[in-house]
């Protein structure tokens, strides 16, 4: 059962205090993500140094990395920061923020936010990103949506919203199709595209990456208990719902690449 941690400093660096939570349950990105990376740079990512920008964990970066582009990690929260030491001992990570990237001109042909660049100012971090590409480089921006059209899921949501009292539940952007958070970006050389992929998980793994979300990571210890309840009742209605106790959790990737 997941535990709610007290309210952080804000809410983009909430999830700092939960990083080992983070890393265990948050989801990753289907190949076809690292495929449309190399399609928009015209080259493999074995030839690219790459800047991943609100790293987090790693969970982008690690993919990056496998595939044998050369990579910065970029991270400003400090429990986040150091799980991504532990876990990609090999990266160098540098704490800095999407606003004011600690990195030189024309130094990357590569620069990725994996489910961060809502968290930056698009009116500091675009220019910031131009000026650390080098002519012909490629910004991308994505994002895990949560597929509401399996129906568990646009009610697992509906519930959440109502449980949070918030506009949003924690599943990022409503449903695919609605509005992209890829804001702030030039219309010249921005393509954007949706790839749908799944993953099967325990329903254990799967409350504690709602868990993980920075709409629970904020609440304070007063709403312990009701969450605790919460997330109790939405794990035996899971267990009813799949009875093998393998949640599939299906996704959407909001994809956006900009060429420089
Ligand atoms: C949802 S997590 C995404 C982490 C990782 N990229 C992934 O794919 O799992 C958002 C990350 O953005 C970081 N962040 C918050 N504010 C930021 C900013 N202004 N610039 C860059 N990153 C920021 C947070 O500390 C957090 O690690």
């Amino acid at each position: 059962m997941p535990t709610t941690p007290s309210a952080g400093p804000s809410r983009a660096l909430s999830f700092s205090g939960a990083a080992a939570l983070y890393a265990a349950a948050r989801p990753g990105y289907p190949p076809e993500v690292f495929v449309a990376l190399e399609e928009a740079a015209g080259r493999t990512l074995d030839t690219l140094r790459a800047v991943d920008v609100g790293a987090g964990t790693g969970i982008a970066t690690r993919e990056l990395v496998r595939r044998g582009a050369h990579v910065v990690a970029v991270e400003p929260g400090e429990g986040m920061a150091a799980e991504l030491r532990r876990s990609l001992p090999e990266v160098p990570v540098v704490r800095g923020d999407g606003n004011r990237l600690p990195l030189a001109d024309d130094s990357a042909g590569l620069v990725t936010y994996a489910q961060s660049w809502h968290w930056t100012d698009p009116a500091r971090s675009w220019p910031e990103a131009a000026r650390v590409l080098r002519p012909g480089g490629v910004l991308a921006l994505w994002w895990n949506v949560a597929d509401h059209r399996a129906p568990w899921v646009a009610e697992q949501n509906a519930r959440i919203r109502r449980h949070l009292g918030a506009d949003h539940g924690v599943h990022g952007t409503p449903a695919p199709g609605t509005a992209s958070r890829a804001v702030g970006l030039p219309e010249k050389g921005t393509v954007s595209r949706r790839l749908p992929w799944a993953r099967r998980v325990s329903v254990a793994t799967h409350l504690d990456n709602l868990a993980g979300h920075s709409a629970f990571l904020v609440r304070g210890g007063e709403h312990a208990e009701r969450d605790r309840r919460f997330f109790a009742e939405e794990g035996d209605r899971l267990r009813e719902l799949f009875p093998d106790g393998a949640v599939e959790e299906r996704y959407v990737v909001d994809l956006t690449t900009t060429t420089v």
